[in-house]
């Protein structure tokens, strides 16, 4: 057999396997799991308030209303109910605003301070007959961008680990059981409160896949129709970070079987080297 012909078949293989790998591939995947826009961190459908402002007045606002229903522990303010108690007066336990100027957006927190369902996007759950547990907060644009001020700048040195951030988040409504972490609402609360129960995000890295756990988290509507999950305004580092901690709980395994996976390569590139040299050497004999 001509070193030619060898050459022309290498090429024929190597050009099926292309097209199977970029060409059917993608095209399967794409039917599959139909493309929906990445997560949108500009939040473009909000309004354009201001996010910056005078940190004395919005605290001074921020400590006069927002604290009939949340904690700001660092700035000394104690949740002024148990979590069992707010949890069955409002439908879930809502959360310390410590660090939300941390890890939520900015045009985010001054969309939801001035109208709360329709930035968490929940206007098909709630309405002028079944009222959501936060009330807009009628305070001018200029208040709240004093507002998100003064929170960004309480939560300037946070500096918090993925856990901590997927703890502020998330963990009012899920549980981890992989990490012994408990949703701080009993899971029928919330499906009183929202309709649906919220799962354990355990394995949820391994069923959904980091991509669609990134659209989903920034904007559950845009992948399951009618979601019951409130918009969660994240930054996308603090986004990221979430999605690193689901990662490091549901697939630990991850860097292990990705290292695993590159010496297997290895293994086989040096194993085809040494068959083709071994036939050419047996083909020398008889030529
Ligand atoms: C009447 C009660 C009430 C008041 C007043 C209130 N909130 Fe809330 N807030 C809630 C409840 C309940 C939730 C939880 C809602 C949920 O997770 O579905 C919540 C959720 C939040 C969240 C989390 C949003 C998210 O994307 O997960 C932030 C941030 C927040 N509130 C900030 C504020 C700020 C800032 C103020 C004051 C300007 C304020 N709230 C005033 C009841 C209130
Ligand atoms: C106010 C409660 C609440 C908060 C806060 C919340 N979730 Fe959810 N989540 C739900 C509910 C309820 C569902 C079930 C949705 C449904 O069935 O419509 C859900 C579903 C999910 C799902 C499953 C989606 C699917 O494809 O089945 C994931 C993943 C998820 N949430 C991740 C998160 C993460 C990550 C956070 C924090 C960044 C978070 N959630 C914060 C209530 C919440």
């Amino acid at each position: 057999m001509s070193a030619l012909r060898e050459l022309k078949i290498l090429a024929f293989v190597a050009i099926v396997v292309g097209i199977l790998y970029w060409g059917v591939e993608p095209l399967a995947h794409s039917v599959f799991h139909p493309k929906t826009a990445p997560a949108d961190f500009t939040f473009s459908d909000l309004e354009d308030l201001p996010t910056t402002g005078n940190v004395e007045n919005g605290k001074a606002l921020a400590t006069s209303t927002c604290i009939a229903c949340h904690s700001i522990e660092k700035d000394g303010f104690p949740a002024l109910v148990t979590n069992e108690l707010a949890a069955s007066a409002y439908g879930v336990v809502p959360p310390d605003l410590s660090n939300i100027g941390a890890i939520y957006d900015g045009k985010f927190l001054a969309n939801l301070i001035k109208n709360p369902v329709k930035t968490l996007k929940l206007t098909h759950k709630f309405n002028d007959s079944k009222p959501f547990p936060m009330t807009p907060t009628l305070v001018s644009d200029a208040e709240l961008g004093d507002m998100v001020a003064y929170f960004k700048a309480l939560a300037a040195d946070a500096n918090l680990s993925n856990k901590e951030i997927f703890t502020e988040a998330c963990v009012r409504c899920h549980s981890i059981k992989y990490d012994n972490i408990k949703a701080l609402t009993p899971s029928d609360t919330i499906a009183n409160y929202l309709g649906a129960k919220a799962p354990d995000l355990s394995m949820m890295i391994r069923s959904r896949g980091q991509e669609t756990l990134d659209k989903f988290i920034n904007d559950p509507q845009k992948t399951l129709v009618n979601a019951s999950m409130p918009r969660v305004g994240l930054t996308q580092d603090s986004q990221e970070k979430v999605i690193a901690y689901l990662e490091s709980v549901g697939d630990s395994k991850k860097e292990q079987r990705e290292f695993i996976g590159k010496i297997l390569i290895g293994f086989m590139i040096i194993l085809a080297i040494l068959a083709y040299l071994w036939k050419r050497k047996i083909w020398h004999n008889l030529h």
